[in-house]
Parts: C-alpha cells; sequence; structure tokens
C-alpha cells in the first residue's frame, strides 16, 4: 500500500521535498499540501501531483489520507504541527530546527516518549550526505586515530530569512553544531562565540564548541558571502585529516585558470542526501526504526544553538547543560 505523505508549508524546502516525493519515493505519494499561500500550495501540487490542497496545516495533520507528515514551515510553527502530529499518532520530519525555542523542544520530547514510541524525525539531512558519511566512515575506520578537531564553514549568497546573529546560529550554524556531534559521537560541553566589533549584521560569526570527548568543533558561519553557497568541512584526527570535497560538479581549467560551480543555495549541495534522507524516512515508518536526528538530537542542536547566542551576547564562554533525558 502506499504512503500518503502530507506536507506543510510549499516554500523552497516543502516544495523540494514535494518534488521528491513525487520522483523519488516509490512507496509512496503526495496525499495533501498545505500552505498559508494557496497559490504557492497550488504551483507544488501541479507540479508534484499532490491529491489536495489543504488551505489549515492542521487540516493536513487530521486528513484520514495523510499517514506522515512532512513540516517544511518557518521555525515559529514547527511545534504545535509536530504536536498535533504526536497527538493524532502520525510520523512526521520536521524539518530544523525541530522548534524555535527550548521550551518547545522538550515538550515535544516529552510527549514522544509519553507515547512510547518514536515518530518523530529531524531534518538534519548531512547526517545522510554521502561526504559526510565518508569522513564519518573513515573517522570510525580508526587508521587516523581519534578526533582532534573539526573545522566548520557555512557560507550563503544571502541571509535566507533574517539579516541576524540570532538566525545565523539557531537557523544555519545549527546544521554544523548537529553534524559535528553525531561525527564525533560527543556531546558538547562549552561554548565561544565572538564576531568583529565593527560587524555588519549579517558578518561572520566564529563560533568554538568543546566537546566532552576532548574535541574542539570551530564554526564560521557567513549567511552574507555573496560569491555563492559553500560548505566546507576539515576532520583533524591524531594522525591524519579528512576534507569534504569543495565546490559543485567538475572542475574547469581555462584560460590560466582552474574553478569549480558554487550554487546559489544549499539545494544542490544536498540534493542527493535529502533525497536518502526521505527514502530512509519512509523506510523507517515501514519497520519502525529511524536512521535519521530524533526529537532528542533536535532539543540538543537548538540547546546548543541558543546557548551559543548567549556567549556571543555576552562575550563570555558558557557551559552547556543538557536536561534530563526522558526514560
Ligand atoms: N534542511 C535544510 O537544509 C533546510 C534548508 C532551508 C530551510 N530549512 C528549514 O525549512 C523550513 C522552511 O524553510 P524554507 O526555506 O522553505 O522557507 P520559505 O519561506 O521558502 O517557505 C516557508 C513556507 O511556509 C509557509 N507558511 C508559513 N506559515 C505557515 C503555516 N503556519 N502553515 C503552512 N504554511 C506556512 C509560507 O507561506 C512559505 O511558503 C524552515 O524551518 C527552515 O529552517 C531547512
Amino acid at each position: 500500500m502506499s504512503l500518503g505523505i502530507g506536507i506543510i508549508g510549499a516554500g523552497i524546502m516543502g516544495a523540494d521535498h514535494a518534488r521528491t516525493v513525487a520522483r523519488h519515493l516509490p512507496g509512496a505519494h503526495l496525499a495533501a499540501i498545505s500552505d498559508l499561500d494557496a497559490a504557492r500550495a497550488n504551483k507544488a501540487a501541479m507540479e508534484s501531483g499532490a491529491r489536495k490542497v489543504l488551505g489549515d496545516p492542521f487540516a493536513v495533520v487530521a486528513d484520514p489520507s495523510v499517514d506522515a507528515v512532512i513540516v517544511a514551515s518557518p521555525d515559529a510553527t514547527h511545534a504545535a504541527l509536530v504536536l498535533a502530529c504526536l497527538q493524532a499518532g502520525k510520523p512526521v520530519l520536521c524539518e530544523k530546527p525541530l522548534a524555535a525555542t527550548v521550551e518547545e523542544c522538550l515538550a515535544i520530547v516529552a510527549a514522544e516518549a509519553k507515547l512510547g514510541k518514536t515518530l518523530v524525525q529531524v531534518g538534519f539531512m548531512r547526517r545522510f550526505d554521502p561526504a559526510y558519511v565518508e569522513m564519518k566512515a573513515t573517522l570510525d575506520g580508526g587508521t587516523l586515530g581519534a578526533a582532534v578537531l573539526l573545522h566548520c564553514v557555512h557560507r550563503n549568497v544571502s541571509p535566507a530569512y533574517a539579516f541576524e546573529p540570532f538566525m545565523a546560529i539557531a537557523n544555519s550554524a545549527v546544521h554544523e553544531i548537529d553534524i559535528a556531534r553525531w561525527l564525533l559521537g560527543s556531546d558538547y560541553v562549552r561554548a565561544i562565540v565572538t564576531r568583529s566589533r565593527k560587524a555588519r549584521p549579517a558578518d561572520p560569526i566564529l563560533l568554538t564548541l568543546e566537546t566532552a570527548s576532548g574535541a574542539l568543533v570551530s564554526i564560521e558561519v557567513f549567511i552574507n558571502a555573496g560569491y555563492g553557497y559553500d560548505v566546507r568541512g576539515e576532520l583533524v584526527c591524531e594522525q591524519g585529516t579528512v576534507t569534504l570535497a569543495p565546490g559543485l560538479g567538475n572542475a574547469i581549467r581555462h584560460a590560466r585558470t582552474d574553478s569549480f560551480g558554487f550554487a546559489a543555495d544549499w539545494r544542490p549541495r544536498f540534493a542527493e542526501a535529502y533525497r536518502l534522507e526521505l527514502q530512509s524516512w519512509v523506510r523507517g515508518i515501514g519497520g519502525g526504526q529511524y536512521e535519521g536526528a530524533s526529537a532528542w538530537d533536535g532539543y540538543v542542536a537548538t540547546e546548543v544553538a541558543i546557548a551559543c547566542v548567549r556567549a556571543l551576547d555576552t562575550g563570555a564562554p558558557v557551559e552547556i547543560q543538557l536536561a534530563e533525558r526522558p526514560a
């Protein structure tokens, strides 16, 4: 039987997920899509063959033809929608961040724990990106020794949502916060965050995180870099390094120049990761076991991001204390 997927939010990510459902998920179909902007919902529905367009996002959750939900609306809407999915007993893939506040994340973690079964996956798709997966496999293989440092760079052409440090950290750098924790297999204990004192609102921010295992993670997040979407990573171990391949596609040599391209946003760089993420999620719904980030992982990422915002605001290192994880 084909799985009926409902998508809430038909913007950049919702429309992208709708195309992935239509083209790359043979065991599923797009049962319904919703957006506050009806024209956007209709356009995505036309492109992807959605069977229904609904105005009210909560009607997607309640609709009997919807077996599972993708939440791709703005961050501030996530918590209420994910909680509604849990109440309806429906699996939900919620785009990152799980929720905009620590309190909302913990309410989701508690509601899922009370149900006693896993229904939430968070859209940290880098965990499915072949380059990061290979980096982790190399580290776990042991030939390079223990990880001591992970350097990360996250640059956007222009701010996707707002010119403010809070969104640069809680919406963009949250990807690195999650992927570094996943790669290194260790929680964070301390955050130090700085930016130029002359900074314009969207100038680079530097985050330094220390893990319980004793490794360091450095993250440059620059959401106004102009030239292209650029994500880099170099894992430094005791006896070697692993570096993510740069840019997109092939290198071109011409007119005494060696060059490679950058996309305007994240979709081309992570297209395969989004596809593998949704395919894994659908398998997980069938088997009840998910490979992607859990509600707890979503909570940790937001808790650490908010600690980093505090470290930036106060100019002082912040000790990271996680809540108690429900049994
Ligand atoms: N995983 C990733 O790599 C990645 C990349 C970009 C964005 N995101 C996340 O995806 C989410 C959406 O981002 P986007 O870039 O697609 O934003 P967007 O602004 O392009 O799209 C959001 C859409 O949601 C609609 N909307 C707003 N409130 C709604 C509501 N209550 N119910 C239904 N629809 C509503 C808007 O009209 C808009 O069309 C955000 O949470 C963002 O953090 C994830």
